[in-house]
């Protein structure tokens, strides 16, 4: 076998090759010594302390879940949202993501909700949105902006509610399952081996070998908590599956300590297990047989692939069942060197461990595998240490960034309600009411008409045309023709016959006929030109009497980039709704970005208030509603917020605003600093602002017009 290895296989895999020529001899799993063993316990209890998150984490988990429940629940109707996996098992190391399951009914188009979600999550400020709608279970990863922890985000993954049930219970059951769950994942993370996309195991899966070896030890640890009765079938997707989790009674378990334990997990898995003869199944009794499962051992395997024999080493190289979904082998996703890698290191970890090498060098990182950044930030960790003076020569900053930010979303609203105007004028859409000053209605009125009348002309010439099966030239071609023809002397040799006379009569009348429907259709479509080059000199007009109010935002809608390139030039109406339409996607950016500021400048004043560590009783009116009702403005829990905030969690800024109202924010209002409240409506606002002023300026009173889609 040692044949077919190149060096730098037998350099990567020393152990791996060894065993399969014979060469390697594995310790057994009695040389371990009492003292290693005591040892090792010591070490086992101190990782656990640090590769479990800090109380800080924990709560900035908490708040990740609660805040993007409160978000997606009011986003996708009738669904639910369920955080599972590690963080609810209680096997969570410090920097795992959060997972997440958004219970949809009737999910018909996973697709279209996957993108609906991305968007959301854009507008929230969350980096990194990837949705893979692709996967056996549609799903969006993201990462929270302020702590940096990634969230998995999946559809109707019931089952793995189900497993994390399951989980959950076996490690409720005995505190060793968690201090070896812990080691062996932060082991597998560390040596990078629990990276189901690179071709090695899940944690998830390895969570599972944990289990079964706990479960099947001499003296077990615990018992098989999918066995007895009674069985709770359920249906996920059109397919059943027996979920039931028991608690049996009267259970004794056996007494091998964690390091014990911990330390014979490498010996089984890696040196004991007949990978090719049974299946890893914590729900029966023993490891069935392949055969089976139906799962029979590759043909080809991962050696003859690795040694380049075969192209691909075939399915179930491992063969580890899903305790719920029994179609589902957790090593389906392990790839040839993938599988090499865990063999080598699992090799590598029992000899180290009989040998005395120190815990923390075999759980050393491999070369080259960047791990997940360290502990999240909390809200406030980059302003600590600073004097006050400086975060609030950094907040004057970041107001005044803010005040232009709003003005340019102003200029950019009131563009594009003037590029939806104009379009509406050009086809003469423009009703009296709509927010215009009596010079500009007058020219509207006009306007209306015209585009009347320019219908009209448009639909008579495009009338005569569909009769019109000849080009106009042709036509009077023809019409020569015959008129040479019926009128030139008959020549007493080729007298035509009747038949053809009469023909060519008809044909010359035929003729005549659409010679006059193209003068016809020619004068129509003349009249439209006119009509429309009118049209333009009013439209024209308009914006000359709408200049002055331009004017202010000119000079901000110069800087715009992406303006110039629907700059409105023949004035046709498509011009204009492609400058709207820009001037939309435009205002995505803008108002992220105010978004973001507006966030900043929360955020410092909340420091500078001393703002989430001070309590202090809330303001008459603090937690007040949007005074509309709707769905989409939910009340705000302040006491919620500021925990959250405490711990560096997500603030939206309806957040924020009842955050700060309760601390009382003196001068946010008065320097341009708007609430939530304030700043969602403040685009409708200004539009409203400036029809109010028409209005004032006729001295009339009255409801005010609505503005055109916004
Ligand atoms: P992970 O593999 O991330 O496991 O799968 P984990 O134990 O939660 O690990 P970390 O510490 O957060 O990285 C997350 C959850 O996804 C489901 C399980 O419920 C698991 O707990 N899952 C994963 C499956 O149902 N099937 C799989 O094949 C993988």
């Amino acid at each position: 076998m040692t044949a077919g290895w190149s060096k730098d296989q037998r350099s990567r895999w020393p152990r791996i090759i060894g065993a399969l020529d014979g060469s390697l001899d594995a310790p057994a799993l009695d040389a371990l010594t009492e003292a290693r063993l005591a040892d090792l316990g010591r070490n086992l209890v101190d990782l656990e302390r640090e590769v479990s998150p800090s109380d800080v984490e924990r709560k900035q988990r908490r708040g990740i879940v609660k805040h993007l429940k409160r978000v997606l629940e009011r986003q996708v109707r009738g669904s639910t949202l369920h955080p599972f996996g590690s963080a609810e098992t209680g096997l969570v190391l410090r920097r795992g993501d959060v997972d997440l399951c958004l219970i949809v009914k009737d999910l018909r188009k996973p697709k279209g909700v996957l993108r609906h979600l991305a968007n959301v999550l854009e507008s929230e400020d969350y980096r990194d949105i990837q949705t893979i709608g692709r996967a056996k279970v549609p799903i969006v990863k993201f990462t929270d902006p302020t702590t940096g922890i990634p969230v998995d985000l999946s559809l109707n993954n019931a089952l793995a509610l189900r497993n994390t049930e399951l989980i959950g219970a076996y490690v409720d059951m005995d505190p060793r399952v968690k201090t070896v769950a812990l080691a062996v994942k932060h082991w597998a993370l560390q040596r990078g081996l629990a990276n189901a996309f690179r071709g090695t195991l899940s944690s998830y899966a390895w969570t599972v070998l944990v289990l079964r070896h706990l479960q099947s030890v001499e003296a077990p640890v615990v018992p098989n908590l999918q066995a007895g009765e009674p069985r709770r079938i359920e249906s996920y997707d059109g397919r059943t599956h027996d979920t039931t989790v028991l608690h049996p009674e009267g259970f004794e378990p056996g007494t091998a300590s964690a390091a014990e334990l911990f330390a014979s997990f490498f010996h089984r898995w890696f040196v004991q297990h007949p990978w090719d003869e049974r299946i890893v199944s914590l729900r029966e009794a023993d490891d069935p047989r392949r055969s089976k499962r139906r799962w029979p051992a590759p043909k080809a395997g991962p050696v003859k692939e690795l040694q380049g024999a075969v192209d691909r080493m075939g399915h179930h190289v491992m063969a580890i069942e899903d305790p719920f979904d029994l179609q589902h082998d957790l090593s389906r996703v392990v790839r040839a060197e993938g599988w090499a890698d865990l063999m080598e290191e699992g090799l590598r970890m029992w000899e180290g461990l009989v040998d005395g090498t120190d815990l923390s060098a075999l759980l050393a990182p491999v070369d080259g595998l960047t791990l997940a950044p360290d502990r999240p930030k909390g809200l406030f960790d980059d302003l600590q240490g600073m004097d006050k003076e400086r975060v609030a020569a950094l907040l004057a900053t970041k107001r005044a960034e803010l005040s232009v930010a709003q003005e340019r979303v102003d200029a950019l609203v009131a563009e594009r309600e003037e590029s939806i105007r104009l379009s509406k004028a050009m086809r003469g859409a423009l009703k009296d009411t709509e927010g215009m000053s009596q010079d500009i209605r007058d020219v509207a009125r006009g306007l209306r008409t015209r585009a009347a009348e320019m219908d009209e002309a448009k639909a008579l010439r495009d009338a005569e045309n569909k009769r019109l099966v000849l080009p106009k030239s042709r036509i009077e071609e023809e019409l020569k023709r015959l008129y040479h023809t019926l009128t030139n002397e008959v020549d007493v040799f080729r007298v035509p016959s009747l038949e053809r006379e009469q023909r060519d009569f008809s044909r010359f009348f035929e003729l005549q006929a659409m010679h006059r429907g193209k003068a016809a259709s020619d004068a129509h479509h003349q009249r439209y030109i006119e009509l429309l080059q009118v049209q333009r000199e009013e439209v024209k007009k308009i914006r000359t009497l709408e200049k002055d109010r331009k004017q202010a935002h000119a000079d901000l809608l110069k800087e715009e980039p992406g303006l110039k390139e629907v700059r409105v030039r023949s004035g046709d109406v498509d011009e204009y709704d492609r400058r709207a339409n820009r001037i939309s996607r435009l205002l995505k950016d803008r108002r992220k970005e105010r978004k973001r500021l507006s966030r900043e400048v929360g955020r410092l004043e909340a420091f500078l208030k001393g703002g989430p560590q001070r309590g202090g009783a809330p303001r008459r009116g603090a937690q007040r509603g949007n005074g509309r009702g709707g769905p989409r403005r939910p009340r705000v829990d302040v006491k919620e917020v500021r925990e959250r905030a405490q711990t560096g969690g997500t603030l939206s800024l309806a957040d924020l605003g009842a955050l700060l109202d309760q601390g009382g924010l003196p001068g946010a209002k008065q320097d341009g600093t708007q609430s939530k409240r304030h700043r969602h409506k403040s685009d409708r606002q200004a539009a409203s602002r400036r029809r109010n002023d028409v209005k004032q300026r006729r001295g009339k009173r009255g409801k005010g017009p609505r503005s055109p889609r916004e």
